[in-house]
């Protein structure tokens, strides 16, 4: 599949990494600039970054399923400071456009983390992980339309940069919450995000995972994200980045003909680092066949 444009911003195809799921500061230095001549993705994604550093859940952080794993990395990050001094001028040499992912735990938070980063000419897109506790409601502000709605309302006035708004699987109607997005401003919607999920420690029946709970990932959700990824197209404009278990063409393939522009790829870059160049050729040799779903 040759170029596409997601939110104005033109890519050389639509193969994106799940946020969180690939860290590219440490892969060029294991490959150096080999990394960047053969970039697996056509546009790459920041892991997710707040306004103050976070050190992130205890260990242990990941549990393997049988087909995935489940993750509670917390969200370590440097912080809005450390990210801009220290991170972004290494992500800024990339080939592709970059897209940070923000979080925060008040719709002021991410208003500051919207603004601060929709500055910086280095960056193309910014997505808003929602699938935090708004610690002035409690509530997750991705699983509630009403929400979501004010999320965005609150960030869009102060960045111009396209807004990608990331959801969350663990909502009851995705779709009205895509639908709330669109209508507050959203560029385009990406999901899903992990499935809450839990693994007990075989000895001692107490929960293996330090932060108790995590985000059940991979093969094991991709059913799941398919139906989400075509309820969710079928009720917005606005583009989708379909993404969950994606680890192939035929797979990234099927959620562009549910209706995504355009694909991530997340847990399975842990088993392939070159996953993402991988997948976009299986996925190009599947639109000479004419089975490549639609086109962004
Ligand atoms: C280890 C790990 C870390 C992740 N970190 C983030 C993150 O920082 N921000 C985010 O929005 N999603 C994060 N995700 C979710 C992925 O971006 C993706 O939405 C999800 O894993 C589903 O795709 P997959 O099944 O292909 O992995 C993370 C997932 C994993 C497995």
């Amino acid at each position: 599949m040759s170029g596409v444009e997601l939110c104005g911003v033109a890519l050389r195809g639509p193969v994106l990494n799940g946020s969180g799921t690939f860290d590219v500061i440490a892969a060029r230095r294991a490959f150096g600039d080999a990394l960047l001549e053969r970039f697996p993705f056509d546009a790459f994604v920041s892991k997710t970054i707040t306004l103050e550093p976070r050190e992130g859940n205890p260990p242990p952080r990941l549990w393997e399923t049988a087909a995935g794993m489940i993750n509670s990395i917390g969200l370590p990050n440097k912080g809005l400071d450390g990210f801009l001094a220290g991170d972004l001028p290494q992500l800024a040499e990339l080939p592709v456009p970059l897209v940070v992912s923000v979080m925060g735990f008040t719709r002021d938070e991410l208003a500051r983390l919207a603004s601060a980063v929709g500055q910086r000419d280095e960056v193309a897109m910014l997505e808003l992980n929602v699938s935090c506790p708004n610690v002035e409601t409690g509530l997750i502000m991705g699983a509630d339309p009403a929400e979501t709605a004010l999320a965005v309302e609150r960030v869009r006035p102060d960045t111009a940069k396209p807004l990608i708004v990331k959801l969350t699987p663990n909502a009851t109607d995705p779709g009205a919450v895509a639908a709330a997005a669109e209508e507050a401003g959203a560029d385009a919607v990406s999901l899903v995000n992990t499935l809450k999920g839990m693994a007990l420690n075989p000895e001692t029946g107490e929960p293996w995972l330090g932060g108790l709970t995590g985000g059940l990932s991979g093969p094991a959700i991709r059913a799941i994200a398919l139906e989400q990824v075509a309820a969710v197209a079928s009720r917005v404009d606005i583009p989708v980045v379909g993404m969950g278990g994606i680890a192939s063409g035929r797979h990234a393939a099927d959620f562009l003909a549910a209706g995504a522009s355009a694909v991530a790829v997340g847990t399975e870059n842990f088993r392939d680092p070159a996953a993402g160049r991988r997948i976009a050729t299986e996925l190009a040799g599947l639109s000479l066949s004419g089975r490549a779903g639609a086109t962004a």
